[in-house]
């Protein structure tokens, strides 16, 4: 059987959701988070030990500032409220992307994280205003500057992702099949699994299928 010791997810689908049963994409993005918690609870009862959450990518700034207020609001509540109890589950929150929000979220999320840093059951990527091509601009640059010798080895050094095992399953919700300039590095050998449901309506059943279905794949990373 597979090991799975990284799922990451694409989640997609809350607009058009939000749109379809209550008029406002907003509301889809709520609704959207209740299912982070759900997927959050089921991976650990699978002993996974990364999960990446693809929450606002470096594009997501495009969009109404209305929705874009909205969705950092949310973050901040829900941090808020539930960051203690995730430390008392033994969580570990790491925000991957370049925190450049508000004077108050900043604050939040690298509260967040020293909070919870020593935490060990699972670790939890919120990929936050976070796109692929930066990173490895950034990280290409950085090799540069240093004068470093051009291997995988330092390059991986200056990645959002330093010390996380690549994934070895992604999972994209909303019937849409493209990466979006996520961890496009690191998913070069991932299982990719295209799910037709939006994320709002994506529940624990649906996750353990595809984990079922992941564990009877022979990966073989090239070799035969
Ligand atoms: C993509 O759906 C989803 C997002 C850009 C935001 C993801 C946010 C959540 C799941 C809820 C909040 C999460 C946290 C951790 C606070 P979309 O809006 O692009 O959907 P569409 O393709 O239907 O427009």
């Amino acid at each position: 059987m597979n090991p799975l010791n990284h799922v990451a997810i694409i989640m997609d689908g809350n607009g058009r959701w939000g749109l379809k049963y209550k008029n406002s994409r907003n509301s889809g993005h709520k609704a959207g988070l209740n299912v982070v918690e759900k997927i959050i609870k089921e991976t650990i009862k699978h002993k996974i030990k990364f999960l990446t959450l693809y929450a606002f990518s470096t594009e997501n700034w495009k969009r109404p500032k209305k929705e874009i207020n909205y969705l950092f609001n949310l973050l901040e509540t829900f941090l808020t409220n539930k960051i203690d109890e995730l430390n008392k589950q033994n969580i570990k929150l790491k925000i991957i992307g370049v925190k450049k929000f508000t004077y108050k979220l900043n604050k939040l999320l690298d509260l967040s994280e020293k909070k919870t840093y020593q935490n060990k059951k699972l670790q939890i990527n919120l990929a936050l205003n976070y796109g692929s091509k930066f990173e490895l601009m950034n990280a290409f640059k950085n090799l540069c500057k240093k004068k470093e010798k051009f291997n995988e080895k330092n390059l991986y050094k200056y990645f959002q992702t330093k010390n996380i095992p690549d994934p070895d399953l992604l999972i994209r919700t909303g019937n849409t099949k493209r990466l979006s300039n996520f961890l496009l590095w690191q998913l070069a050998y991932s299982e990719i699994y295209f799910e037709k449901k939006l994320w709002p309506d994506f529940n624990e059943k649906d996750y353990n299928k595809i984990l079922k279905n992941y564990k009877k794949i022979k990966r073989n990373f090239g070799n035969i």
